[in-house]
């Protein structure tokens, strides 16, 4: 039985496999609609969330299947003391495959050693999330045709980003990826992340505060939003987390074909006047989540 806890879990081939599903669901929604009758998906969200756990479920639905769960860990058994072991042993018997989100680092991997069932992460803590990056993948083969050969900078907090860190790890896979990493001095890459995939690859790269400097470079800009719910103390989240906000003044500084991703939700980092920028990619994002998440699901339940 196959988890996806880490995105590197699949091989190029296997995202390869996920993305063409996706788009045959994208183009044929009709012929997937039984796909999963009778299963159902538990969505375990024991930390806030609207795109991951609405696209999860309304993936489940588009296939036919049915969604049980829980939305904060306040409402579930975590609020008397149990273990997420514990959870998952009795999850696993209700349910068909698990999407589990967690605000502790490893909770998933913890979860897919006891469940009898397919666990999805569905982000854990500032560490990973694999499904946001299948996300952004298939973003970035619809919108710009492919992998190889692209400058990404990446923005914002890219310490506590796990979205950041899951892309960093798919992309260094791909050929002549450059990447620009734009943060302040407080929210660098963690050097974890640096070092398995990037230097270790030997993939270029560069460390800049300013994204006026490096935006002209870019084929694809992936702005995040300062995550405040990791931060130990509000002062310093407060003096962060305006560092960067694109404007519609500083897109003119971009290329014409590069794309703003960015995995939502937005605070301040991008102004809204960029939205209706042809370059503005992140509503169209959050859509295509929905899409790979069926192929995921799909592929977890050996469902053809
Ligand atoms: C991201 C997350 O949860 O890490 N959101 C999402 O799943 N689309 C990004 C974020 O919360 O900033």
């Amino acid at each position: 039985m196959k988890h996806l806890i880490d995105i590197m879990d699949l091989s190029v081939e296997e995202i390869d496999e996920l993305i063409d599903k996706a788009k045959s669901i994208i183009n044929n929604p009709d012929d997937y609609r039984e796909k999963c009758r009778y299963k159902k998906l538990a969505t375990l969200f024991f930390e806030p969330s609207t795109r991951t756990r609405l696209s999860f479920e309304a993936a489940m639905m588009e296939l036919g299947g049915n969604v049980l769960g829980f939305s904060e860990a306040q409402s579930s058994s975590a609020s008397k003391g149990e273990s997420v072991s514990d959870t998952i042993a009795v999850v696993s018997g209700y349910a068909d495959i698990i999407a589990m989100r967690h605000p502790k680092e490893g909770a998933p991997l913890v979860a897919s050693y006891k469940s009898e069932i397919p666990v999805i992460n569905a982000g854990d803590g500032g560490h990973n999330h694999p499904t946001q990056t299948l996300t952004d993948l298939l973003t970035i083969k619809m919108e710009k045709g492919g992998f190889d050969n692209l400058t990404i900078g990446l923005c914002g907090d890219l310490k506590f980003g796990r979205t950041v860190h899951s892309l960093v790890a798919a992309m260094s896979r791909y050929k002549n990826v450059k990447f620009v990493l734009i943060s302040p001095e407080e929210l660098k890459l963690p050097s974890y992340v640096k070092n398995m995939y990037i230097k270790k690859n030997n993939i270029p790269y560069t460390q800049t505060t300013a994204l006026d400097d490096v935006i002209g470079e870019l084929d694809i800009l992936y702005m995040t939003r300062v995550q405040r719910e990791r931060f130990f103390n509000e002062e310093d989240y407060l003096r962060l987390k305006d560092s960067y906000i694109l404007t519609a003044d500083k897109m003119k500084k971009a290329s014409d074909n590069m794309i703003v991703m960015h995995p939502l939700p937005r605070v301040n980092e991008i102004s809204t006047e960029v939205d209706n920028d042809k370059r503005a990619c992140y509503f169209r994002q959050a859509k295509y989540g929905k899409f790979i998440r069926m192929a995921l699901i799909l592929k977890l339940l050996e469902v053809d």
